[in-house]
């Protein structure tokens, strides 16, 4: 049988590169997805030994950069099982006079429409091998936090996108969405703001879940006791959760 392949975006950021070495170690071969060459190539050359990697230079958040690395697969009669929407970047923003419309589009760009783009492409081709759809949203996806009305919009909005797909394509295609709390990872880099924070999980520990995940079919996975927390807390006590949230946040 031609090997399983499992394609990763974001593939050498701090999520992508702990998915790439779990999904490797399970056996799927590897499509590792990101802008910058050489470190793709980093990736490639470490995990070259356990599985077959192939690396694909794109800009998630651009369609015609990903026509152009879809049709580049297609040359390679890749077998795919899997698509990771995980590329992502994030900011703080108060909304004012002063709310920066450049930012916020490409953020937009790039974890909400790339995820669209991608599944749009790719979607027979998983369809055929009951495959599956995998987005990496988070715990903002689902509850609102001040600074982060830009960020919050794309991850609400993949709730909203992929909900009506996984009606449409209900016993068709796996569609799973992942809200993992906060991640050690250099995205963090670029929030500069005091949070307290009980809980932050390693990257490891979080592409772990999301492969049993994975297996089991699941539809939404909550990674890590805030994540749960907070669903429960903002579904039921709304007042609450937004009084809390406010006060151990300050921006
Ligand atoms: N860390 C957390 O606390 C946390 C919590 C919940 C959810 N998440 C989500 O987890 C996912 C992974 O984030 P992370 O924490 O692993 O952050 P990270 O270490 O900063 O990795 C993000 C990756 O996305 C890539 N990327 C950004 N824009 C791209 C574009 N236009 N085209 C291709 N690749 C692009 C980055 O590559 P470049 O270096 O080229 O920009 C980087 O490799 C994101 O969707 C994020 O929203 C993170």
């Amino acid at each position: 049988m031609p090997r399983e392949y499992v394609i990763i975006t974001g593939a050498y950021g701090g999520l992508g590169k702990a998915l790439s070495y779990v999904f490797a170690k399970q056996g799927y071969g590897l499509v590792l997805v990101g802008r910058k060459e050489e470190l793709l190539k980093i990736e490639k050359d470490k995990l070259a030994q356990q599985t077959d990697v192939i690396i694909e230079v794109c800009d998630v958040s651009n369609w015609e950069h990903c026509q152009t690395m879809y049709n580049n697969l297609k040359q390679k009669a890749v077998n795919y099982k899997a698509l990771i929407n995980n590329a992502g970047i994030t900011h703080i923003q108060k909304f004012d006079k002063d709310f920066d419309i450049e930012q916020y589009q490409q953020l937009i760009k790039t974890n909400l429409n790339a995820y669209v783009y991608l599944s749009k492409l790719f979607i027979e081709d998983l369809q055929q091998n009951k495959g599956s759809i995998i987005n990496i949203s988070s715990v903002i996806g689902y509850a609102p936090v001040i600074g982060r009305a830009s960020y919050a919009a794309a991850k609400f909005g993949l709730n909203g996108f992929f909900g009506v797909l996984q009606a449409e394509l209900k016993g068709k295609l796996h569609i799973m969405m992942v809200y993992p709390t906060f991640i050690e990872t250099k995205i963090r880099e670029s929030i500069k703001v005091s949070i307290q924070h009980h809980e932050i999980l390693t990257a490891d520990k979080v592409a772990k879940r999301i492969h049993t995940a994975y297996k089991k079919k699941k539809e939404k996975v909550y990674i890590g006791n805030t994540a749960r927390l907070t669903y429960f807390l903002y579904r039921y006590f709304p007042k609450l959760y937004i009084n809390l949230m406010k006060r151990k946040i300050k921006i």
